[in-house]
C-alpha cells in the first residue's frame, strides 16, 4: 500500500478531467493541492457552448516583472468585461471585479453566475480578468514558451497575479475618468484567497472582498493536514457507513489484485479503461480524484461545473455502491458508484485516464513554489489510503519536474497566517468569507467573524462556491439566504463608501 494515495487536493475542477495528470506525474503525486487546479488545460468552448452571459474581450498589455526593472517582454492579459448597466464615473458606478484564478477566465464566467445577477442591481460595470499563464494569456506568446522552465515559469506567482489586477483596474480607471469609482473583489476557490489577499494588500484600490471558498489558512500547520480528506470521507460516511466502508476497503482489494498475474489487465476490464492500465496507482488515483471533486461538486442540484451530476451526487453514489445486488464484488460496487461522476451522461465508451501528454499545467507549478498545502489521509477518519504528508518528497518531485524547490513558508509570510484572525481583526476590514461545510477546502477557510466587518457566511450543506454560481429554482431557502446577506453586506460597503464622498462633495 505503500504507494497509494495520493488522492490529489485537486481542488477545483475540470470538465476534462480524464485527461490531466498523466501516470509519469503521479508518483510522487503532490499531495498538496492541486487545487483548483485541474483547469488549466481545460478549453472550455466545446462542452460550453456561447457564454451565457455578454461580455467584450478584451486585452491588455502586462508587465512580466512587476517587481523588477528588467527588460523582459510585455504579456497579452485578457480580461473580459460588460459596461451595460454601469452607472458610470459622474454617478461614482461601482465596479465588480472577479479575480481570475487558475484557468481559462471564460469558464470562470460562465460559472459565476451571481457577479452577473446581480451587477444590474448595483448598477455595476463587471470585469474578469484572466490570471496570467492561464487561458490565452500566456507569457513568452504561447503555453508552450511560457512553459518551457523554471525560468519562463518564475513569474507565474499570486503576487504577480494582484499586481496584475491592480495594474489593470488603475488604468482601466483612468481611461474611463473613473478613478473615484469603487471596486469590490470576488473570487472563489484559489480566486478567492485572492481576492482576500487582494483587499488587504491594496486597500486603496477595492473596497471590500467577496472571499468564497477561500482556503487561505491550508497552509504549513495552521490547519490539521487531515483536513481536507476528513472532509471528503465525512461527505460519504454521513450519506451511508456501509459506502464509507467499501470505498475504505476497496484500495486493498484494488491493490491485491493488481498484483495478481493478469490483475493489471483485470482491472482494466472492470473499470472500463481505453488503455490498459500501467499501475494500480493510476486507478486509485482516479478514483481519489473523483471522490474528491463530487464532494466539492456536491450541489442540491443538478450542475455541470466539473461534470456534469446529479443532484446530491454523493448521495447517487452511495446508492450505487450500496445497491447492487448481493453478490456483487467490492470493485464492481466501486465501478458503478465512480461511474455516476465519469460517466453520468452516459456517453462514455471508455475512460482515459492520461491524454496531457506534456502534463504540465500550471497549478503544478504554482504548488510546487508557493502554494504549499500540507495534505494527509488519517488512518481512523479518511476513507482514502492512510498517507503521511512527507514534504521531503514533494520537494524532491518538483525539483525532478521543475527544477524548483518550494518556499512552504513564503505565503504565510507574504500574506499573513499563523495570528492572521489577530492581524486581520486590527488592520482589516470589508471582506467575506464565504463557505459550505461539505466543501472539503472549507477545513482552510475562515469561519468565523473576526470582526463586524470580516465576516464568516457558513452553511452546513454548502460546497464548493456554491453561492457564487447563479441563482436557480432549485436553490433551498439557506442558499437564498446566504447570497442575500452577502449583497446586504456589499450595499452596506458601497453605501458608506457612497455616502462618504458625497459628505466631502458638499463641503
Ligand atoms: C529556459 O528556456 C529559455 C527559452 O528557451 C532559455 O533562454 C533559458 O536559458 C532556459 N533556462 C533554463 C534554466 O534552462
Ligand atoms: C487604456 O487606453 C490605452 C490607450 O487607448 C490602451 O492602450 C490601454 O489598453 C487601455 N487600458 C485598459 C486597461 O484597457
Ligand atoms: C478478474 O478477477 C476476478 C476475481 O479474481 C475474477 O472473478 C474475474 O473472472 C477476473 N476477470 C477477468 C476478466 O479476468
Ligand atoms: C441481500 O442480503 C441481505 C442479507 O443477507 C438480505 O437481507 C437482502 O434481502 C438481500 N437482498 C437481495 C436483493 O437479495
Ligand atoms: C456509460 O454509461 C452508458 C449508459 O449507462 C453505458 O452504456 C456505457 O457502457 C458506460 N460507459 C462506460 C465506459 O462504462
Ligand atoms: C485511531 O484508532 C485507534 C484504534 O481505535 C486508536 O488507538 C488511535 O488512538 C486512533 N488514532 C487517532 C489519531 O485518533
Ligand atoms: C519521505 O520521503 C522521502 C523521499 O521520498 C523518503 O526518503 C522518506 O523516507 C519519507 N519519509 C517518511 C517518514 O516516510
Amino acid at each position: 500500500m505503500a504507494n497509494l494515495p495520493k488522492a490529489t487536493l485537486s481542488v477545483l475542477i475540470s470538465l476534462t478531467l480524464l485527461s490531466f495528470f498523466p501516470a509519469t506525474l503521479s508518483f510522487p503525486r503532490l499531495r498538496s493541492s492541486r487545487f483548483l487546479g485541474k483547469f488549466s488545460s481545460f478549453n472550455n468552448k466545446g462542452s460550453l457552448g456561447a457564454p451565457p452571459y455578454r461580455y467584450e474581450t478584451r486585452y491588455f498589455d502586462q508587465n512580466l516583472d512587476h517587481f523588477s526593472f528588467s527588460d523582459l517582454p510585455k504579456f497579452r492579459q485578457r480580461y473580459l468585461i460588460n459596461t451595460e448597466h454601469w452607472a458610470g464615473p459622474d454617478q461614482l458606478g461601482p465596479i465588480f471585479f472577479y479575480c481570475g484564478n487558475e484557468g481559462d477566465i471564460e469558464w470562470f464566467a460562465a460559472n459565476t453566475g451571481f457577479v452577473w445577477e446581480f451587477a444590474p442591481r448595483f448598477r455595476a460595470m463587471v470585469i474578469f480578468p484572466e490570471h496570467r499563464y492561464y487561458g490565452e494569456s500566456m507569457p513568452y506568446g504561447s503555453h508552450e514558451e511560457a512553459y518551457k522552465n523554471a525560468s519562463t515559469l518564475a513569474h507565474l506567482t499570486a503576487e504577480q497575479a494582484l499586481a496584475d489586477f491592480a495594474v489593470l483596474i488603475t488604468e482601466l480607471k483612468k481611461n474611463l475618468s473613473a478613478q473615484a469609482c469603487p471596486v469590490v473583489l470576488f473570487g472563489g476557490s484559489y480566486g478567492g484567497m485572492l481576492a482576500a489577499w487582494m483587499r488587504l494588500k491594496y486597500p486603496h484600490i477595492a473596497i471590500g472582498a467577496l472571499a468564497s471558498s477561500a482556503p487561505i489558512l491550508q497552509f504549513e500547520d495552521i490547519v490539521p493536514p487531515g483536513t481536507f480528506y476528513d472532509i471528503v470521507s465525512n461527505g460519504f460516511r454521513r450519506e451511508s457507513i456501509s459506502c464509507f466502508n467499501t470505498i475504505k476497503d476497496s484500495w486493498d482489494v484494488i491493490e491485491s489484485e493488481g498484483q495478481k498475474s493478469n490483475g493489471l489487465a483485470n482491472l482494466t476490464e472492470t473499470f472500463r479503461f481505453c488503455k490498459k492500465l500501467e499501475s494500480t496507482d493510476d486507478l486509485s488515483n482516479w478514483l481519489s480524484d473523483a471522490y474528491s471533486y463530487l464532494a466539492m461538486a456536491n450541489y442540491p442540484y443538478p450542475a455541470d461545473f466539473l461534470m456534469p451530476l446529479p443532484g446530491n451526487p454523493i448521495k447517487e453514489v452511495c446508492r450505487k455502491i450500496d445497491n447492487s445486488p448481493n453478490g456483487t464484488s467490492i470493485l464492481q460496487r466501486i465501478f458503478e458508484g465512480v461511474s455516476v461522476y465519469y460517466n453520468y451522461t452516459g456517453n462514455a465508451g471508455c475512460f482515459n485516464l492520461d491524454d496531457d501528454p506534456h502534463g504540465m499545467n500550471g497549478w503544478n507549478w504554482q504548488a510546487c513554489t508557493e502554494m504549499v498545502m500540507p495534505t494527509s489521509s488519517s488512518r481512523n477518519t479518511s476513507m482514502f489510503p492512510p498517507y503521511d504528508y512527507n514534504y521531503t518528497s514533494e520537494e524532491q518531485w518538483c525539483l525532478e519536474n521543475y527544477h524548483v524547490k518550494p518556499r512552504p513558508t513564503w505565503i504565510t509570510t507574504e500574506f499573513g497566517g499563523h495570528g492572521f484572525k489577530k492581524a486581520l481583526e486590527t488592520f482589516g476590514s470589508n471582506i467575506i468569507f464565504s463557505n459550505g461545510l461539505l466543501d472539503p477546502w472549507s477545513g482552510g477557510s475562515v469561519l468565523e467573524d473576526i470582526s463586524e466587518t470580516i465576516v464568516a457566511l457558513v452553511t452546513e450543506k454548502g460546497a464548493h462556491h456554491l453561492d457564487l454560481r447563479s441563482a436557480t429554482t432549485g436553490d433551498p431557502d439557506w442558499l437564498v439566504e446566504q447570497r442575500a446577506a452577502e449583497v446586504k453586506l456589499i450595499k452596506g460597503w458601497l453605501d458608506k463608501y457612497h455616502g462618504r464622498k458625497r459628505t466631502a462633495f458638499d463641503m
